[in-house]
């Protein structure tokens, strides 16, 4: 492996607040030195003004499909697409068949992924078993298994019993229960957000509440039993507020919002278009600014993308049996970076939201660019203008609302371990 040398881009790096334009050289998979003027002897050169290098995006929440779905996506397509996104790292959540509430399917996962994904692979255990929301997962062994967090996600952990032994079990393993918080009794078979967008339409809506009511309760259940909570894909402006209280009272609180959320609202589903089929749904343009503040005043921790892959046939059906999701690594970049044009943050704070925060909530290496760290890097060309085409990513899956859109911002390189995993000239290098 030949060292690398990367000439002349914006350097940001969150965990040191260094944001100047200076070469970062790279060996043996570490950060070697970073500065002006770097010797290149030996190494392999990459001209990066113009562009930002940063840390490696760490994705807290994904959906790989394998084991059981390979047909939607597996952990080597995947992880292909993570990289071709700058995700030098990405959580991958337990709703797979079977479902990861054993440490058998754990241990599975990091098996495939040591060998297919170029991306690293954290595995989210299932809180509790088949993701019923009944019995609690072994947790001590999944953990022992490689298992970086835990949760149901895709489902609600409806018994609040249940969700406070979990959260109870979590601090004996000190790792945060990731929750998807939307109240089934509330969501009542709603298929997206509940407004005038849904009553105009004349689908079943899925209000706000839901998720607001979930929140609230598993704040206080965080609140008494100490443990680490992390609100998966936050959509609602109820929530953001909430989360904001409990933080400021002491609660161990992080939490993710989705590109989706932060870019769309409901108006998206106007013609019944499924590729805007999400849970939890796309949702007013108050909900959408609310979480956008969130995000710049740092309630909400990190940017996660909920790549959800699903195939075509599935998202051929009518609006309301579709399923949820939509594929988000290739595109996270480019939407978010919207904030940094808009001036709500700025470069360094956009990257600590899809870095160093995410890897701080999973206690995993990465977000840094601290010499002698582990060298996961990424080159982005902030003002590249592409027309996203899913047909020529690297997904299995093509379910994106922005297919077709001219977005701006490129990543040019991901780095894994010291290694070129993709290059926008070559595409993924394994
Ligand atoms: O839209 C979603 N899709 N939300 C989820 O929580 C699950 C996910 C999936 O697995 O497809």
């Amino acid at each position: 492996m030949s060292p690398i040398l990367l000439r002349g881009g914006r350097v940001l790096d969150p965990s040191s607040d260094r944001d100047e334009v200076a070469d970062v050289r790279i060996e043996h998979g570490r950060i070697a030195a970073i500065g002006r003027g770097l010797p290149s002897e030996g190494a392999e050169v990459i001209e990066a003004s113009g562009c930002y290098v940063a840390p490696g995006f760490v994705d807290l929440h994904s959906h790989l499909r394998e084991p059981g779905q390979e047909y939607k996506e597996d952990i080597s397509t995947g992880g292909r697409s993570a990289v071709a996104g700058g995700f030098s790292a990405v959580a991958c959540m337990a709703n797979t068949q079977p479902v990861n509430d054993d440490p058998a399917t754990t241990d599975f996962i990091l098996d495939r992924a040591k060998h297919d994904s170029p991306a690293r692979v954290y595995p989210v255990a299932a809180a509790t078993k088949g993701l019923r929301g009944e019995v609690m997962t072994e947790m001590a062994a999944l953990i022992e298994a490689g298992a970086v967090a835990f949760s149901d996600d895709g489902k609600t952990i409806m018994d609040s019993g249940v969700m406070r032994h979990v959260l109870e079990y979590s601090r004996l393993v000190s790792a945060p229960v990731i929750t998807h918080a939307e109240d089934r009794t509330l969501v009542a078979g709603g298929v997206m957000h509940e407004g005038v967008v849904s009553t105009r339409l004349g689908l079943p809506g899925n209000p706000a509440i839901a998720e607001d009511v979930h929140v609230a309760r598993d704040l206080m259940l965080a609140e008494f039993t100490g443990a680490h909570l992390h609100v998966a894909h936050v959509s609602t402006k109820g929530a953001v507020e909430l989360i904001r209280r409990a933080r400021d009272r002491g609660v161990h609180v992080t939490a993710e919002v989705a590109p989706h959320h932060l870019a769309l609202t409901d108006e998206a589903v106007c013609d019944y278009d499924t590729h805007a089929k999400v849970a939890p749904p796309l949702r007013s343009e108050a909900d959408r600014l609310a979480c956008r503040a969130g995000l710049v005043d740092g309630t909400l921790d990190a940017i996660a993308t909920d790549h959800a892959p699903h195939a075509q046939h599935e998202k051929e059906l009518d609006f309301a049996e579709a399923p949820p999701g939509m594929i988000g690594f290739e595109t996270a970049a480019a939407v978010t970076l919207d904030l940094v044009r808009s001036g709500e943050l700025s470069p360094l704070e956009w990257v600590r939201r899809l870095s160093t925060n995410p890897a701080r909530i999973l206690a995993r290496p990465g977000g840094s660019l601290a010499t002698g760290e582990v060298a996961d890097v990424v080159v982005i060309d902030p003002e590249q203008m592409w027309i996203y085409d899913p047909a020529k990513g690297f997904s299995k899956a093509r379910n994106s609302p922005w297919a077709g859109c001219t977005l701006t911002g490129r990543v040019r390189i991901t780095i894994v371990d010291g290694r070129i995993v993709f290059d926008v000239e070559r595409g993924v290098l394994l």
